[in-house]
């Protein structure tokens, strides 16, 4: 079932007098249960192509269908409501709350619009799932940086999206936390959320179902 299509979608930037495509003409379907990952030298567009699959960013041409329906058309309600139920996002970069300990950085979506249920139970379940549930009381700053990737992994999973959009997850982490993370996304694909990830590391490419590489705004399938 294809849950997110994007159709010929570019992103024009202007800087210094100079136009250019940061993303260029790509088309890509993701669907329930796949593990997408994306390769690509510094500033090829990547990010760029993840905030638009987020629809944190609009597209200058093209379009994004989630469900069949143009993200475009939502006022801004729609496209909170959409991001905040739909897409779980890991940003590249530290972006946890430092005032707020491990577990309430985790609740933070699911309190963004107003919800019932046992939230507290369901982020503990999470980190557990991330293998740091022994850190739910601590704060950001006493963290590692592989730790609170995983913190910032199990807040995008907390409101159960139907895609988990992840951007440089293992950047800057060791071979054995890279592979445990990749691990993690493969098992969060079979258990049927999609995965797209953006990472630099070619050997994680065995853990995506399908690869694609990103030059100059254009987007190929990997070779094999
Ligand atoms: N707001 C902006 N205005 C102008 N140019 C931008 C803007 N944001 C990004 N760019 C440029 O667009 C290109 C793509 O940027 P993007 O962040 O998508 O690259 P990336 O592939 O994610 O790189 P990295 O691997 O370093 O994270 C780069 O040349 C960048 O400098
Ligand atoms: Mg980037």
């Amino acid at each position: 079932m294809r849950l997110l299509e994007l159709n010929g979608v570019s992103k024009e930037y202007k800087r210094g007098g100079r136009v250019f495509n940061a993303v260029d003409n790509v088309n890509l379907t993701i669907a329930a249960g796949d593990f997408i990952s994306i390769t690509g030298r510094s500033g090829s567009g990547k990010s760029t192509l993840l905030n638009m699959a987020a629809g944190l960013l609009k597209p200058t041409k093209g379009n994004i269908l989630f469900s069949g329906s143009d993200i475009a058309g939502y006022n801004d309600n729609d496209i909170s409501l959409f991001r905040n139920e739909k897409i779980g996002y890991v940003p590249q970069g530290q972006s946890l709350l430092s005032n707020l300990t491990v577990i309430d950085n985790v609740c933070i979506p699911w309190f963004l619009f107003k919800r019932e249920g046992d939230v507290e139970g369901r982020a503990f379940i999470l980190l557990e799932k991330v293998g740091i549930s022994h850190l739910t009381a601590s704060y950001p700053k006493e963290l590692s940086g592989g730790e609170m990737r995983r913190v910032a992994i199990a807040r995008a999973l907390i409101n159960e999206p139907r895609i988990l959009i992840a951007d440089e997850p293992t950047g800057d982490l060791d071979a054995e936390t890279t592979a445990e993370i990749m691990r993690l996304f493969s098992r969060i694909a079979e258990e049927g959320t999609a995965v797209l990830i953006v990472t630099h590391e070619l050997d994680t490419l065995n853990y995506g179902n399908k690869t694609y590489s990103m030059d100059a705004g254009n987007l190929s399938p990997h070779a094999a």
